[in-house]
């Protein structure tokens, strides 16, 4: 089929890639003619692991090509996958969304499926078809669908060839034909997996939910916000494990074998960060007060996020006693591994504290330091881990890179001023780390002194 994508971020430019990839034709369109011109002289706006080799093989067999949104309406299938960030009071903004619609309107005429695959909140669908209408001037024949996409950061190639489910949320058989004609390879499995190439043994009947536009819309909104929830749950139980005597890996997977539970976002950590969880988790709530319905749940699900730093800090700062002169050595400022994003990072926001208080900041990140430098000018970017190391007083663990599992430890050891390390996501042995001279503040593991404090007090 011939499609056009409008939006080249994260979400946009690996739909555009994988559609290709699947043998469909497709247009990819941004308004930001920087990014366009940078994606066709063969250059990538931001690191995915996989997508490089998509883009660049599919452009150079005239599967995909860059254009104008202009160009793109042209196009009878249409994906949004613009940006929905959050307004000030929470709500998304729909603003790029309907920026968009009106070109659309405004160019396009004949048949057009518009398909909102950017998250959205409730009733947008049919604020979409409304609008399209309304500014039409070309005879345009609309139909809107949704389509939300469920791609994580730094395996988005990943989940878009094996998907654990595909959602079409439309209101005519018509609509649901041509989205699941889109999606059949990978129903059907009939294409050759770019990550796992001939050996690939994800194989499976992938469920497609077709739903009203509404539902389909709901399913997003209410994924994140669940799987958000989890990880605020886990970060609560871990809490306690600190201070009443306990080890929260264990504690999850007790609880993870539970099939109606499951082991994954169970791990804790200093929070979720990223473009999704928080925005997603707010707009979830403002739409529903606007239908009057309270979900205060999701607002402390929220609250107990924002106070993971807050903790952290504390713990950072009850053992470093004076911020003030100390280096501090930071390993990982992307807001989960295997990506550049540092949109919500809250390695980020510790390391604003850390700087407020006086501290100097040697980092490294295996890929996210250029993003990284334009909001955190005054941190030293190192090399690796271990210029990183040098004379610190404390190291901090904050994004689990694959990368730092096998980190010379004798050699940091030799590099530090105090062999110190704050592992903010549990990724090392404390075991490890403790025999080979270092002391180790992970989450969610009581020292003994607490647990004789907590013992103490409850008898
Ligand atoms: C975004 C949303 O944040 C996410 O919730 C949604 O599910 C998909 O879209 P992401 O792809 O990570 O996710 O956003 P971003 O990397 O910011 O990309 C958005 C792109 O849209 C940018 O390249 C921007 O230039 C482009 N854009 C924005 C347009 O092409 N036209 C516009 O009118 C506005
Ligand atoms: C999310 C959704 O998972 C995906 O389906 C799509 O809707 C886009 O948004 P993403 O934000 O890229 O994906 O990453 P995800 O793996 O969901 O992690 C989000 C945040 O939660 C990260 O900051 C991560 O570090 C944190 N996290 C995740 C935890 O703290 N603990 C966990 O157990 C899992």
């Amino acid at each position: 089929m011939d499609i056009a994508v409008i939006g080249a971020g994260y979400v946009g430019l690996t739909t555009a890639a994988c559609l290709a990839e699947l043998g469909h034709k497709v247009a990819c369109a941004d308004s930001d003619m920087a990014k366009l011109q940078l994606l066709r002289n063969g250059h990538m706006p931001f690191f995915e692991p996989y997508l490089d080799g998509i883009v660049r093989r599919n452009h150079a067999a005239g599967r995909l090509e860059f254009v104008t949104t202009e160009e793109a309406v042209g196009y009878r299938v249409i994906f949004i996958c613009v940006g929905t960030p959050p307004l000030e009071n929470g709500e998304a903004d729909l603003s790029s969304v309907d920026s968009v619609a009106r070109t659309v309107a405004r160019r396009a005429d004949g048949y057009r499926l518009v398909i909102e695959k950017s998250t959205v909140p409730v009733q947008t669908g049919h604020q979409l078809q409304k609008h399209l209408e309304l500014y039409s001037t070309n005879h345009l024949q609309c139909e809107v669908a949704s389509n939300p996409e469920f791609l994580r950061e730094g395996s988005a190639v990943e989940d878009f060839f094996h998907p654990d489910r595909i959602v079409v949320g439309v209101d005519s058989a018509m609509a649901a034909a041509q989205v699941q004609e889109i999606y059949e390879p990978i129903l059907k499995h009939a294409f050759e997996c770019p990550v796992h190439g001939l050996t690939c043994d994800r194989r499976r009947t992938v469920p497609i939910i077709v739903t009203d536009v509404n539902s389909a819309e709901l399913i997003k909104h209410a994924s994140n916000s669940f799987l958000a929830m989890k990880i605020s749950f886990i970060n609560l139980v871990a809490d306690l494990c600190e201070a009443a005597g306990g080890d929260i890996a264990k504690v999850a997977e007790g609880i993870g074998w539970d099939r109606r539970i499951g082991h994954a976002f169970l791990r804790p950590g200093i929070g979720f960060g990223g473009s999704c969880f928080p925005k997603d988790l707010q707009a979830f709530v403002r739409v529903a007060g606007k239908f009057g319905c309270d979900f205060s749940l999701f607002e402390e699900v929220e609250r107990v996020n924002a106070r993971r730093v807050d903790l952290f800090m504390q713990k950072i700062t009850k053992e470093l006693w004076v911020l003030r002169g100390k280096t501090v050595g930071v390993w990982g400022l992307a807001y989960k591994p295997d990506t550049d994003d540092v949109r919500c990072a809250p390695a980020l926001e510790m390391i604003r504290r850390l700087l407020a208080g006086g501290a100097r900041i040697q980092a490294y990140d295996p890929q996210a330091m250029d993003k990284a430098r334009v909001q955190l000018p005054d941190v030293t970017y190192c090399r690796d881990p271990y210029e990183a190391a040098e004379s610190a007083s404390a190291i901090l663990a904050l994004t689990e890179w694959e990368e730092f599992h096998s980190i010379n430890w004798e050699r940091v050891r030799g590099l530090v001023q105090r062999p110190l390390i704050f592992d903010a996501r549990n990724m090392f042995s404390r075991e490890k780390l403790t025999s080979g001279g270092f002391q180790y503040v992970g989450i969610g593991v009581a020292s003994d002194v607490k647990v004789l404090e907590a013992v103490g007090s409850i008898a």
